[in-house]
């Protein structure tokens, strides 16, 4: 089985190819196109500019990813890069998967309305692809998983913990009341004049400095899987304004965000591990790109529940990319006719 999959639910504009040989992903091209550099002029996405951006780069996009699955790259002449791909789309791809939410509205109907086309045009099935799911499923590129396991999504729009028991049962464990952790690193990165998306750059600055500022973990001690981090940036702002920034110190700032933000994770994470039993973690979602939070995780987990296994994808399949899309949908998503497929920017778990 061989899948072109497509990925537009928000700044990144993505397209891959996968292929499925029994139980084992191989990602054949996964092609990311972001338009985050123009965001960083604006310090937050402006959606309109956002969905501006995935109908310029969408076409190039699949085509690229068509070309590259076998080998080839897009030439001088567009109309031959077109006829090529085609070609492919006809011959190789045996379905289309794409993302139908969440996300913003205008960014998701690029990529839904593009992959109804390419299914329409070609006579190819096509799945429907939930964004947040595909964020664990990451983990299935080149890698076996056994069910149970518990999946932690770690965005810049969703926290969430989820219970997996089989392909196609899951249990939505909880998740935050209000900003996500990405969206909080993004927010408090703000406030301290970093570039947008603040994670890269915070973790670097939280990684050069020994010393740091503590601030609260929010529900730290709640007898639930629930999270909060939009305290946690007023906190941080009460902070900044008593201050003079130097260096030194939005360093420390950094280290410490960090380290509030990551000690809740990984406490209601283990606390999840436990009650269910598993033994199995799955994390996704642009945050999990984090060394810190990969040895946060190891060491609680060593001296916790040294049994369990901890998967996290590589980074290019930790932010938003396509190959997850198509990983999702080589494992679980069932074919869905063309016409009944709608972008659902309010998509959460059922
Ligand atoms: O999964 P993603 O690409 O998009 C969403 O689905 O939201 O996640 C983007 C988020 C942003 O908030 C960004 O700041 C954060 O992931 N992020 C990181 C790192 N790289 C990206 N956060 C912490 N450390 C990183 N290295
Ligand atoms: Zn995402």
């Amino acid at each position: 089985m061989r899948i072109l999959a497509i990925e537009t639910s928000c700044d990144e504009t993505a397209a891959a190819v996968l292929q499925q040989n029994h139980d084992e992903i191989t990602v054949l091209s996964n092609v990311t196109v972001s338009s985050s550099d123009l965001h960083a002029k604006t310090g937050g996405i402006i959606p309109e500019m956002a969905s501006r951006e995935q109908i310029k780069a969408i076409v190039p996009t699949v085509i690229e990813a068509l070309l590259n699955s076998e080998g080839k790259s897009s030439g001088p002449s567009l109309s031959e890069n077109f006829k090529q791909a085609k070609e492919i789309l006809d011959i190789n791809i045996d379905s289309i998967a794409v993302t139908y939410g969440p996300g913003l509205i205008g960014s998701l109907l690029v990529g839904v309305e593009t992959a109804k086309a390419l299914s329409f045009s070609s006579n190819k099935t096509i799945k429907p692809v939930n964004h947040l799911l595909a964020h664990i499923y990451a983990n299935f590129i080149d890698n076996k998983i056994e069910y149970p396991f518990v999946g932690l999504i770690v965005s810049g729009g969703h926290t969430d913990l989820v219970y997996f028991e089989s392909s196609s049962k899951y249990k939505w464990l909880g998740g935050t009341r209000d900003d996500a952790a990405g969206e909080a690193i993004d927010k408090i990165g703000r406030i301290l004049g970093l570039s947008y998306p603040a994670g890269p750059e915070m973790e670097k600055r939280a990684k050069r400095t020994k010393s740091q500022i503590k601030f609260h973990s929010p529900l730290l001690n709640s007898d639930d899987f629930d999270f909060s981090f939009s305290g946690l940036k007023s906190e941080a702002a009460r902070f900044v304004a008593k201050k003079q920034l130097t260096e030194r110190l939005i360093d420390n700032i950094c280290g410490g965000i960090q380290d509030s933000i990551f000690q809740v994770l990984v406490k209601k994470t283990i606390r999840a591990l436990k009650l269910y039993k598993c033994n199995t973690l799955a994390i996704g979602g642009g945050v999990s790109a984090n060394a810190k939070l990969h040895d946060m995780f190891k060491k609680s987990i060593k001296s916790e529940n040294p049994d369990v296994n901890i998967l996290i994808p590589k980074k290019e399949y930790s932010t938003d990319n396509a190959a997850m899309i198509g990983a999702y949908a080589l494992m679980c998503a069932d074919n869905v006719e063309w016409s009944k497929i709608q972008a659902n920017p309010e998509l959460y778990f059922d």
